[in-house]
């Protein structure tokens, strides 16, 4: 599939999607150091390209077709850090909408901050994109789940053209891990063996193993050094410390420990704490915040989803930290770039939810009827390269534009457009939160139906970048 970027930042969305093995035909940017950092990293694609000249990036984009088009808009606007007031930022959320229904891909994806879903600008840039004939998915994800090891909020929408809304959204949720990925998980390889926390006590033990939660840390935790000791490097310093800071959000703990992900990464990451912090400690905090690590710019850098090797090219450390609290984490655009491509190649589709052939029986057919409306249902799926649409007619019409479909017997025609529209008729009695394919549509839109399927935990800091 090829993509192209807007506001594509330094590129960790871009690098995300090349990594799950999409074809990286242009991306767009305002701010030219970061368009200088894209190419430095990711490839030659990224060009200076103001989006307010919304007619101007349609026929740019336009001459590339890509099949996607990706974009995380500025979200200061909206973001809990921001003052949410809706201004010329939040018009580039509208820009993106424009753009993309100008050029009319068959998909697209945008990140954005979970205030974004309750702004003006989204129900204009919602209608926008739902005129345009885009089916909408929603996914409010913590990006620890999502292959960083960092609590970070963000929605990702993902549209397809003539699906039905709601397609994708049980498949974006399957995507994530079944725990959250945690800073162990990501410098623990740097400790490859037991650790040394001298003992107050001769009673009690100093080596530690790199999977267990360290030692309450101290002033002297690191003295005396063993004259057999080696001196770690930087990954292996935090892991043996076991503990960060990070500007409390809200009232809530500075402190984390390693064997939990980070905060959400912002400019300020870096960080020490205040003495107005460090005299009146949040309670739950598990050590002073005077004794946690120091994160070093390669090491937010890689909590961002960056790779080791990238080089960051900027005179100074604030642009640096600014294009990486900017960023999509690069695994979390890939894990769910595969997502879209699986879909995209038929390779994965909407399942049909348990209780169909059960319905069909109470309706006064016999249990072997069940099972054949069943497959019949799965060989219009098949057909239609499991793509779901809006409505069961639009479905029909579709089928029957395809060879596979019209040489097939008349007999076996109808009882594949039978099926299709039983099963219609069964998610309409059926009640909504129970399903986990295709979602009837409301007046209201699916959004609250994503909503209940999605636990979302706001206690964590929202910050735009
Ligand atoms: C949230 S960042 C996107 C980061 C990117 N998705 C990534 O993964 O690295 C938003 C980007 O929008 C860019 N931007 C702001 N206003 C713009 C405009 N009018 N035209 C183009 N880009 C703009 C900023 O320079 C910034 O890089």
């Amino acid at each position: 599939m090829k993509a192209f970027e807007l506001f594509a930042g330094a590129g960790g969305m871009s690098l995300g999607l090349k990594n799950a093995g999409f074809e990286l035909v242009g991306a767009f940017d305002a701010w030219k150091l970061a368009t200088e950092n894209y190419n430095t990293n990711v490839g030659p694609h990224a060009e200076v390209f103001d989006l307010k000249d919304v007619a101007g990036a349609v026929v740019e984009i336009a001459r590339r077709s890509p099949d996607i088009i990706v974009g995380g808009p500025p979200c200061q606007d909206y973001s809990l850090a921001g003052k949410r007031e809706e201004q010329a930022n939040a018009s580039l959320t509208k820009s993106f909408s424009m753009i993309v229904s100008g050029v009319r891909p068959e998909w697209f994806l945008m990140e954005n901050v979970i205030q974004v879903l309750t702004s003006d600008t989204w129900m204009v840039a919602k209608e926008v994109l739902k005129v345009a004939g885009f089916g909408i998915s929603i996914l409010k994800a913590d990006c620890s789940f999502y292959g960083v090891p960092q609590s970070r909020r963000r929605c990702f929408v993902v549209g397809r053209r003539g699906e039905c809304d709601g397609f994708l959204d049980k498949a974006l949720e399957r995507a994530a891990s079944d725990r959250p990925m945690t800073l162990r998980d990501l410098f623990g390889a740097a400790v490859p063996e037991a650790l040394y926390f001298p003992a107050r006590m001769p009673s009690k033990r100093s080596v530690w193993g790199p999977d267990e939660p360290a030692p309450t840390i101290r002033s002297s935790s690191l003295r005396p050094v063993p004259a057999n000791y080696m001196p770690h490097d930087e990954d292996a310093a935090l892991i043996e410390n076991g503990y960060v800071y990070t500007r409390p959000f809200r009232g809530g703990r500075g402190v984390r420990s390693v064997d939990e992900p980070m905060s959400t990464i912002t400019r300020t990451s870096f960080e020490r704490p205040t003495g107005r912090y460090l005299n009146a400690q949040n309670e739950k905090d598990p050590v002073s915040a005077a004794d946690t690590a120091v994160l070093t710019l390669s090491q937010i850098s890689r909590i961002q989803g960056f790779p080791a090797d990238w080089r960051w090219l900027a005179k100074s450390k604030r642009d640096i930290c600014q294009m990486i609290a900017n960023a999509v984490p690069a695994p979390v655009a890939a894990r769910l770039g595969k997502v879209i491509m699986d879909w995209h190649r038929g390779e994965s589709g909407a399942e049909i939810i348990d209780g169909f052939v059960d319905w069909v029986v109470l309706k006064g057919r016999s249990r072997s009827s069940g099972y054949n409306v069943k497959s019949s249902l799965r060989r219009a799926r098949k057909l239609l390269g499991n793509r779901i649409f809006d409505n069961v007619e639009m479905e029909i019409a579709a089928l029957q534009q395809l060879a596979g479909f019209v040489s097939l017997p008349v007999a076996s025609k109808s009882d594949i457009r039978q099926a299709l529209r039983l099963y219609t008729a069964f998610l309409n009695e059926t009640p909504k939160v129970k399903k986990k394919g295709r979602l009837r549509k409301t007046p209201a839109g699916n959004d609250n139906l994503s909503a209940a399927l999605v636990d979302v935990d706001d206690t964590d800091a929202d910050f735009g970048t």
